[in-house]
């Protein structure tokens, strides 16, 4: 590409292009033809280091070398300094006209200037909910950062299928049935002829709903755990239902339709969305066939009366213990699942992904190691690449995993009720200071809606903005503040953007050609032509903590130049124009970058 056309480029990227193109004149190597912001604002703006290392190599001065690659640079444009300094390196100033070029082919472009990658189908596992409990905290986290990861994906220019893998088989069914057996003696499933109630079972004859499966499910709980004799009869109850028991089955999807409901109310409040709404259960019937296909071809073993697939390799640094497909019993494990999920998905699907990621809890890592390494072994993904993005365990303030005031495992709705509340109460002290400066307070219901939108950002930044294999902690107080990293504070700058961006409108003042004069619009410009490499490297790591500490240090930077550079009221209608173009930039890059970390923008703050 021409370094003259910014199409297609990132800025670096065009940086880069004009140090090669200077190296190359001077018959050096480019391999180290690289600038990067200097760390000393007395360093200039960009420095290249690059004579040092190369004059090691070849044995010349490395001051001989930065003044020739100097004389090259300035040659060339795209710089307003070039100076030589120190043992060799060479401080750069980027010229005006080429960063107001980019920053207006950046406001041009509606990808913000995102470079698309090689396109890949890319399969997405997240949320992970099981069927007729409610989503606790673990499952908030999988589903902010799977939906953040879909987004990311997406603007990079890849195909993305996400799959809700619901957990609506096993054990815990056999166990809420016997406990409805107890509650519902009269349901049909239950009478002398199952077979019936396959016809007359359905989510409205139920008679009951998702409060009384909340309810069920605890009791059935703590009865089997009390009760060996109640287990068993869990167990019994499980192997009729997955031998096919019609009446078993009827009940188990009428369970299961109620509870996706009352999930997917989630999921829509979370603004997370799915393209696939499998789980568990969708693959049972490929797993008998599975299981004896590996016994034949001998890759499963028996061990101790079970099946087992070796999974160790030479060069493991642990010990890795063999994946258990089935116990001596021959009841099929979450791991079978998983493994006959992978042949589904890559086999019998027309998704046929690239790679497909797993954002579930950390401590499954062994899991999923042993489960990727057997569908390897097995030749089950040839060509797949098989990832798992943990994430760690949300701790409440006092540092240890956090649960609710009664010492229970806090349910999503609690942690999400929570924020909302406190997000309310402080836009309403934030109304009630605009209703003394004479602004107008919102009616009630645009009340609740922003409460809500800032509280869910609130939760989204707060999870989004560490590493996702580090824990964070959950502080309602913290996450919500308009002060500090968090989500209502890059919120509340884009929409003072948009005031701004609005009240300009109202005076029919336009946007206009970006020039790049103060320091603060040069910092600002830099900072969103930042913004391409910024989603490309969270693409890369799988972590959109890059992007929230990337929107944060926007918004100072805006901050700063508002502070700085006067918009409404600039020294001319050119500077004022060219302001409000770069305003428009920042906001536009604000919101997307929010947009990526699953965060919408209320109208007004
Ligand atoms: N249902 C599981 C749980 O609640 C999470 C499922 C994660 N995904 C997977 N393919 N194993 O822990």
């Amino acid at each position: 590409k021409q370094a003259a056309s910014p199409v297609g480029l990132t800025l670096a990227g065009e940086i880069n292009q004009l140090l090669e193109n200077a190296f190359r004149a001077c018959g050096l190597p480019t391999s180290h033809a690289r600038a990067a912001r200097a760390s000393r604002p007395e360093w200039g703006e960009l420095q290249c280091n690059g004579a040092l290392p190369l004059a090691k190599s070849l044995g010349r001065p490395p001051r001989e070398i930065a003044a020739a690659v100097a004389e090259q640079l300035r040659a060339g444009g795209g710089f307003d300094v070039v100076e030589v300094a120190g043992a060799g390196f060479v401080n750069l100033k980027l010229s005006a006209a080429l960063l107001a070029r980019h920053a207006q082919a950046q406001l041009d472009d509606p990808a913000c200037g995102i470079v698309q990658e090689t396109r890949q189908r890319i399969m997405l596992d997240y949320g992970g909910p099981n069927v007729a409990k409610p989503l606790h905290v673990g499952h908030l986290r999988s589903l902010v950062i799977g939906e953040s990861l879909r987004r990311i994906l997406r603007a990079q220019g890849h195909d993305t299928v996400s799959d809700v893998h619901l957990g609506d088989w096993g054990l815990q069914m056999g166990m809420l049935i016997a406990q409805i057996r107890r509650d519902f003696p009269s349901l049909s499933c239950f009478a002398p002829q199952p077979e019936l109630a396959a016809a007359s079972l359905d989510e409205a004859s139920l008679g009951f709903g998702m409060q009384d499966l909340q309810r069920l499910y605890p009791l059935a709980a703590a009865a089997c755990k009390d009760d060996p004799a109640r287990m068993a009869e869990a167990r019994e109850l499980t192997a009729a239902l997955q031998a096919g028991h019609s009446g078993y089955i009827a009940l188990w999807r009428a369970i299961r339709a109620i509870s996706l409901q009352v999930q997917q109310q989630d999921f829509a409040a979370l603004d997370v969305h799915f393209d696939l709404l499998l789980g568990e259960s969708d693959v049972q019937a490929l797993i008998p066939p599975m299981l004896s296909e590996l016994r034949e071809r001998g890759i499963g073993i028996e061990s101790e009366g079970a099946l087992v697939v070796q999974v160790a390799e030479e060069n493991d640094a642990h010990p890795m213990p063999p994946l258990l497909l089935a116990k001596s019993d021959g009841a099929a494990l979450y791991a079978t699942t998983d493994l006959a999920t992978i042949l589904s998905r890559v086999r019998d699907s027309d998704v046929a992904p690239a790679r497909i990621i797993y954002v579930v809890d950390q401590r499954q890592a062994l899991h999923f190691e042993q489960v990727f390494r057997a569908a390897r072994r097995a030749g089950y993904a040839p060509g797949v690449e098989l990832v798992h993005a943990g994430f760690g365990t949300v701790n409440g303030v006092d540092g240890k995993p956090y649960k609710t005031r009664q010492g229970g495992v806090a349910q999503l709705a609690d942690l999400l009720n929570g924020a909302i509340d406190k997000a309310r109460e402080r836009l309403g002290a934030l109304a009630a200071d605009a209703a003394e400066q004479g602004a107008g307070v919102d009616q009630a219901v645009q009340a609740e809606t922003l409460a809500r939108l800032v509280g869910i950002a609130a939760v989204k930044f707060a999870d989004l903005s560490s590493y996702r294999i580090s824990g964070y902690i959950f502080d309602p107080e913290r996450m919500v503040s308009f002060e500090g990293k968090t989500g209502p504070y890059v919120q509340y700058a884009c929409v003072r953007i948009g005031s701004i961006l609005a009240r300009a409108a109202a005076q029919q003042l336009q946007p206009g050609p970006i020039e790049v004069a103060a320091e603060a619009e040069r910092a600002l410009v830099f900072e969103c032509a930042r913004f391409p490499e910024v989603v490309a490297s969270a693409a890369t790591n799988l972590a959109p903590n890059e992007i929230a500490d990337y929107v944060f240090n926007l918004a100072q930077t805006f901050s700063r130049f508002y502070l700085d550079c006067p918009v409404l009221a600039a020294e001319s209608a050119e500077r004022c124009a060219s302001r409000l173009a770069i305003s428009t930039l920042a906001r536009r890059v604000l919101e997307r970058g929010l947009y990526l970390l699953g965060i919408a923008v209320p109208e007004k703050m």
